[in-house]
């Protein structure tokens, strides 16, 4: 359904659409994505901001999102803000122009470092665009040390993709996986796909300890994988700050004040913007019950 033309035109003109996305974003205005995260901020919670969208066609419709988080970068500095910018490639035009994709992001690079140095996420789409985003990583990094990629745990090559990152000292985001993809490319039991995740965030701990400078994300709510991914960080003589937990905006947020208070480094991605109709439907798709949820809205 996240890829349906006729359901995206349709469905989120529909009140009771609306109202269900409200679970996942603030607003669609950037203003109420940073009303939140000032929120978060007195949780001892940081944030991460991306505006939805993606696949644009046209150069002037990159160069305006390219344009819109300059703004972001800008307003996150002057509110004071630990905030940082998660981007999806094809908002940047990765479709028909990557050079100006890399452009872009070296610019927002340059910007964020300017504005007092918070990291410039790289967002994973499907497997169509991994290779290519590595690379992209791979021209973008050695410039550029405050940049981050994510990948994903249930692609059977992100292990040899890893192995080929960890000499750039890079920020990674892992995460599971949130596009629908064959048995040939991906994983597709979840006990195959947690226990890529556990041995890829090893593997990242493992160069730390041996010395590298990996920024470990661990995009994922699954308590359970972070808290034995933490037991493995103590084994290895490393701090609990070793990892960073990100979760998204409305899922588990009591799990994420508890892990703040506890010492973990916690950071929420906040979406916001109109485009929301693909990245709301992969939400839905990981959870049945927010289908249960979403349709709870047509009552009263
Ligand atoms: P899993 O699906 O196993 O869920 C664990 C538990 O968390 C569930 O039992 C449930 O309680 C809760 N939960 C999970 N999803 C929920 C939902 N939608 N609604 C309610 N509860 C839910 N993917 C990608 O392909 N490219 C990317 O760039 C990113 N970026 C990204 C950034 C950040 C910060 C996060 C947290 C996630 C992503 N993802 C992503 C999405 C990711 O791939 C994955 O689809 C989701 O995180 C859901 O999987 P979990 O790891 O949470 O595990």
């Amino acid at each position: 359904m996240a890829g349906n033309r006729w359901l995206r035109d349709r469905l989120p003109k529909l009140w009771f659409a609306r109202r269900a996305v409200r679970r996942f974003m603030p607003g669609e205005d950037v203003e109420s994505a940073l009303k939140a995260a000032e929120a978060f901020k007195a949780d001892g919670i940081a944030t991460m901001f991306t505006r939805l969208g993606e696949n644009v066609s046209q150069a002037s419709e990159a160069d305006a999102v390219a344009e819109h988080y300059f703004g972001v970068i800008d307003t996150i500095a002057a509110r004071g803000l630990d905030g940082e910018i998660s981007v999806k490639p094809t908002q940047l035009g990765f479709d028909f122009d990557p050079d100006r994709t890399l452009v872009h992001l070296e610019r927002l690079a340059e910007r964020a470092a300017a504005a007092g140095g918070g990291t410039v996420w790289i967002d994973m789409e499907s497997s169509a665009y991994t290779e290519q985003t590595v690379a992209l990583y791979e021209r973008l990094r050695p410039g550029h040390a405050n940049t981050g990629l994510c990948i994903q745990a249930y692609l059977r090559r992100t292990a040899a993709d890893l192995q080929r990152l960890l000499p750039l000292d890079p920020s990674i985001r892992l995460v599971k996986g949130a596009y629908a993809e064959t048995a040939h490319v991906a994983y597709q039991s979840r006990h195959d796909v947690d226990a890529n995740f556990v041995a890829l965030a090893v593997s990242m701990l493992e160069a730390v300890r041996s010395g590298r400078t990996v920024r470990i994300g661990l995009g994922t709510h699954d308590v359970g994988l972070i808290e034995q991914i933490s037991a493995h960080a103590t084994a290895l003589g490393l701090e609990k700050t070793a990892i960073e937990v990100e979760m998204l905006y409305g899922i588990r947020s009591g799990e994420q004040r508890r892990l703040a208070r506890e010492g973990y480094l916690v950071r929420d991605l906040i979406a916001y913007g109109e485009a929301w109709y693909p990245w709301y439907m992969r939400r839905l798709a990981e959870r049945p019950a927010n289908v249960i949820f979403a349709l709870r809205q047509l009552l009263p």
